[in-house]
Formats: structure tokens, C-alpha cells, sequence
């Protein structure tokens, strides 16, 4: 089994090339009205100008964003994630740059930053998130807002002497079975969202995605070297109250003036 090897995908598109975009964009799940509006919503009253998405994908958060009036651009790794922006609805006004977001600039001055789903952790060493960080600080104009969705580590889920959490084992699912697992080493701060599929016809597919889980403190440490102050940590975009039992955190920061 492999995680790799279909002949349209392209290396440089990293962990999302066409074989995983082509299913990106499936309704349901991250997709639903339900999961998506709350955080349009939450973005389009923070915004006051351009705004710009840090790996902005296929354009799910960006494009209705856009479509409700706010400029939008966005930076991409993925050719073939950003390819499916502009067959949205809004998608055809946002600037798309083919870059990596812990170095590529892009031309203008944001009253927002915004990187969501988790992305932070795509980057996968402590310096490599400073330097995002740093890239957001230097697109905002002073008083600009820094906003980050992602989880908190699940190491309370990790009993001693274990490292992986199975989140997901479906035996009969109408493309075969699935089984989902993260697997966490505490001593690197990496973790790896893993995903082996079972066809029919017993031919599978493994795929394995590397992270680095970040605790809410260190990245408000990372925000203030770059020159921003927490604003608001909220456990979800609906604003609810982040607790010592919340599993996710939005968090705002405010650059300073
Ligand atoms: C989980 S998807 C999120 C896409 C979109 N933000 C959303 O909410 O649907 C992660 C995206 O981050 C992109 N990505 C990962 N590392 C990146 C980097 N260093 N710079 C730019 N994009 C990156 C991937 O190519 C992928 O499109």
C-alpha cells in the first residue's frame, strides 16, 4: 500500500495533489452550510479591507468569503487545490500566489490574515511556524488581525506507554473499509494523521500525513515575536468559551501598532 503514485499527481503539490483535491470539495463533513457559514461569518466582521488566506486551498472558506463583497487573495502550495477556486461561487475574484506561506509575500497591506483547518500544523518545525507568524505580521497593517483555527493536542487521550488514537475504524463503508489513527511522538512535537483505505477488491491505499501539534500558549509566544498580542481565544467560530475541555481554539491576534 502507498500514499503515492498516481500518475496525475504532481510532486510539487506536497500532501495535496489531484488525487486528494479531486475529492477535496465532497459535500458534507468540513464542507457543510453548517461548518462553513459560522466561519465566514466570524472572518467577514473581523475583516475591515482585503483580507488574505495563508494555504487557502480550493477556495472552501475563501470563495464565499468573496462572495460576500470582502477582496479576498490567498497563497497555496497546490497547484491542483487552488486550480478549484475560481469554478466557485466568488472564487473568480480572489488573487491566488502559488507559494509557501512561511516565506511567500504577496503585494498589498491586509486588515486580516486568516489560516484555518488546522494548516499551522502542515508546517512541521517550531521555526518553520515562527516564520508564519512572521509572514502574517508582515502582511497586516498595524491594528490587522492574525486569526488561526487549529486543535488542541489530544496527549490527554494518550495513555502511558501508548502513541497512536484510532479515530475512525469503518469496516463496510460503501468504497471499502477505513481505518483512521494518529500517531504522536512527545518528544518532537510530531504528529501524523494516518488513513488506509481497503477497496472492494482488497487493493489499498495508505496514506500518512506529517504535523506538528502546537500548544495555544507557545503559539502566542510565536505571535509576540512577531510583533502581535492575543486579542481573543474562542473554542469555536461561534465564539463559545475556550475551556480546559475544548478540543479546538480560534484565536486572534492584533498586531501592534
Ligand atoms: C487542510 S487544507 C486547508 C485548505 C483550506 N484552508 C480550507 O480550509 O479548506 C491544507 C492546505 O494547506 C496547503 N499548505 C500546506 N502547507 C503549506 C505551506 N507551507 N504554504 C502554503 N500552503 C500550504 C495545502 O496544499 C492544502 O491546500
Amino acid at each position: 500500500m502507498t500514499g503515492g503514485g498516481y500518475p496525475e499527481d504532481d510532486p510539487a503539490d506536497g500532501l495535496f495533489p489531484e488525487s486528494v483535491a479531486a475529492g477535496y470539495d465532497d459535500p458534507g463533513g468540513m464542507n457543510a452550510p453548517e461548518v462553513v457559514t459560522p466561519a465566514v461569518d466570524l472572518l467577514e466582521e473581523l475583516a475591515d479591507g482585503p483580507v488574505l488566506e495563508f494555504a487557502v486551498g480550493t477556495g472552501r472558506i475563501a470563495a464565499p468569503l468573496a462572495a460576500r463583497g470582502v477582496p479576498v487573495s490567498g497563497i497555496e502550495l497546490s497547484r491542483a487545490m487552488a486550480a478549484r477556486i475560481a469554478d466557485k461561487p466568488g472564487g473568480d475574484t480572489i488573487a491566488v500566489t502559488i507559494g509557501d506561506m512561511t516565506t511567500t509575500r504577496v503585494s498589498g497591506t491586509f486588515s486580516l490574515v486568516y489560516l484555518v483547518y488546522n494548516t499551522i500544523s502542515n508546517v512541521t518545525t517550531q521555526d518553520g511556524q515562527v516564520d508564519v507568524f512572521r509572514n502574517a505580521a508582515a502582511h497586516l497593517r498595524p491594528g490587522g488581525y492574525f486569526v488561526v483555527e487549529v486543535g488542541v493536542p489530544e496527549l490527554r487521550r494518550l495513555p502511558p506507554g501508548q502513541d497512536t488514537v484510532p479515530f475512525a475504524v469503518s469496516p463496510d463503508t460503501d468504497k471499502g473499509g477505513y481505518v483512521g489513527f494518529d500517531q504522536y511522538d512527545v518528544a518532537t512535537q510530531q504528529f501524523s494523521s494516518n488513513h488506509v483505505t481497503v477497496s472492494r477488491d482488497g487493493t489499498g491505499v495508505f496514506r500518512r500525513f506529517p504535523f506538528r501539534y502546537v500548544w495555544p500558549s507557545e503559539l502566542d509566544l510565536m505571535a509576540r515575536i512577531a510583533g502581535m498580542t492575543l486579542k481573543h481565544r474562542w473554542a469555536d467560530w461561534d465564539r463559545s468559551e475556550f475551556t480546559a475541555e475544548s478540543t479546538k481554539h480560534v484565536s486572534v491576534w492584533q498586531k501592534t501598532a
